[in-house]
């Protein structure tokens, strides 16, 4: 048994801990394969936000099954790492006998072990003790040029819809010299851009024994300032961020450093402030604007994005309605909109009423998707004659894709000198593009010389 397969569902947070899989399997010698049909172990990073992510999840093992393969699960849908001849067995395996190990992200250590109850000739990691911190491996960079660095995990907000605190367990921050010190391996390595993930990115302490969960300051703003220093760094994200802990101090650090990228990620979640209410967030549509405004004001240049929550319970048409007006006021660039998916053991599913209707939940959603192309259309003709960086992640016929530091997606023709160098040799580089053109998701240009 030596190769695996591994797929990732969900979010940021997800895809920088498979990178963590990565390097443990490598470190006992197994090999990637990018097909099912090619491997022997088959591995799912799953999501459990909505039922759809986790009904994915479930097509996947039984089309992996039916090929034979050894199935095993980790992310937000496990809760104990076990076989299905283990004593204690996380219930996934008592109810899909089809699986046959799941572990949870912080247990990789104990992957291996798990996997040579199916080949005992596999050998066991040699990693350094401080590595029993799960966060300390040392990720396998699938990318040479950009890297996702998580910084904290974990929610206490606990939103009534949202199953994150139950499987991701309270906010945990990492320390602040390991954050630091793997970004500037990261840049030495030759890394561009890096994102800074976590359930609630700017939840981030210094010292997690003086966390106080609902607090407004925290040091965020702080962590930023520093990894935003390191010499070389040419982009710097993070992402999600929450609107409670979004103070200026942020906005400042931002606005100071131009390598931070000009967009924000701000999700919102409807644009009533009653919604809101119920949901238990701890913003209102005020204070969600003057956050905004402040952005804007500091950096007139940077675009919003958001998440929203359509035909939450008890969401009237009237409410919905302020959550179309919000988008013309944001003008938002994207918004990951979802249909409201009662989940299990969360405070709207035990105390609420998932009342409105999956066709009205499903209209709402087309409404707001045809007022996005409006919203993000106009954000993106904004900067038509413009000049933007563009880091380029494709290059096909002379023609390159990447994003702005603006976040705005850009197709954009590359220089011919360029373009008969080695054109792929592009990717991952920040090329200057005069914006020439939008579309509803997009902008066009053509690269500067
Ligand atoms: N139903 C629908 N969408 C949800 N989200 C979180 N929980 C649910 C749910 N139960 C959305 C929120 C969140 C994003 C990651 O997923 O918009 O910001
Ligand atoms: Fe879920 Fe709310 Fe925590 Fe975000 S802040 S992960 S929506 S509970």
């Amino acid at each position: 048994m030596r190769r695996y397969f591994l797929k990732t569902f969900g979010c940021a947070m997800n895809s920088s801990d498979s990178e963590r899989i990565e390097t443990i399997l490598e470190s006992i010698g197994m090999e990637k394969t990018e097909m099912v049909e090619n491997t022997d172990v088959v591995l799912l990073n799953t999501c459990s936000i909505k039922q759809h992510a986790e009904d994915r999840v479930h097509g996947f093992v039984h089309n992996a099954k039916k090929m034979g393969k050894i199935v095993g699960l980790t992310g937000c849908m496990v809760k104990n790492s076990s076989l299905q001849s283990s004593e204690i067995k996380d219930p996934l395996l008592k109810k899909y006998k089809k699986i046959d190990l799941v572990f949870r992200i912080e247990d990789i250590l104990k992957l291996p072990e798990l996997l040579k109850s199916f080949d005992p000739t596999l050998t066991q990691p040699e990693l350094p003790i401080d590595e029993l911190d799960y966060l300390n491996i040392t990720p396998k960079r699938t990318e040479k040029y950009r890297a996702f660095v998580p910084i904290m995990t974990g929610c206490d907000k606990f939103c009534t819809y949202c199953i994150v605190p139950f499987t991701r367990g309270r906010e945990r921050s990492r320390p602040f010299e390991d954050i630091l010190a793997e970004c500037e391996r990261h840049v030495l390595e030759g890394v561009v851009e890096i994102t800074l993930v976590g359930q609630n990115v700017n939840a981030y302490f210094v010292d997690d024994s003086v966390r106080v969960p609902l607090q407004r300051q925290t040091d965020f703003a702080t962590l930023l300032e520093k990894v935003a220093q390191i010499p070389g760094l040419q982009r710097l994200k993070f992402t999600s961020p929450h609107p409670r802990h979004m103070g200026d101090d942020v906005l400042e650090v931002m606005a100071k450093y131009k390598n931070i990228a000009r967009t924000l990620h701000l999700p919102v979640q409807s644009g009533s402030s009653r919604i809101l209410r119920t949901m238990g967030r701890e913003h209102r549509i005020d204070t969600f604007k003057k956050i905004t405004t402040k952005a804007r004001e500091l950096m007139p240049e940077i675009t919003i994005t958001t998440d929203i929550i359509v035909g939450f319970c008890g969401e009237t048409e009237e409410d919905f309605q302020k959550t179309i007006k919000l988008f013309e006021e944001e003008q938002f660039l994207v918004a990951y909109i979802s249909k409201y998916s009662s989940r299990k053991g969360t405070f709207a599913e035990s105390k609420l009423k998932d009342d409105v209707l999956l066709p009205e939940k499903k209209r709402r959603y087309d409404v707001l998707n045809e007022k996005l192309k409006e919203t993000s259309q106009n954000e993106n003709k904004r900067i038509i004659g413009d000049i933007e960086a563009v880091l380029v992640e494709e290059v096909e016929n002379g023609m390159a894709k990447g994003k702005t530091h603006t976040g705005r997606t850009c197709v954009f023709s590359l220089h011919s000198s360029t373009f008969q160098k080695i054109p792929t040799s592009c990717v991952g580089k920040i090329i200057p593009v005069k914006i020439t053109g939008s579309d509803v998701w997009s902008v066009m240009g053509e690269e500067i010389v």
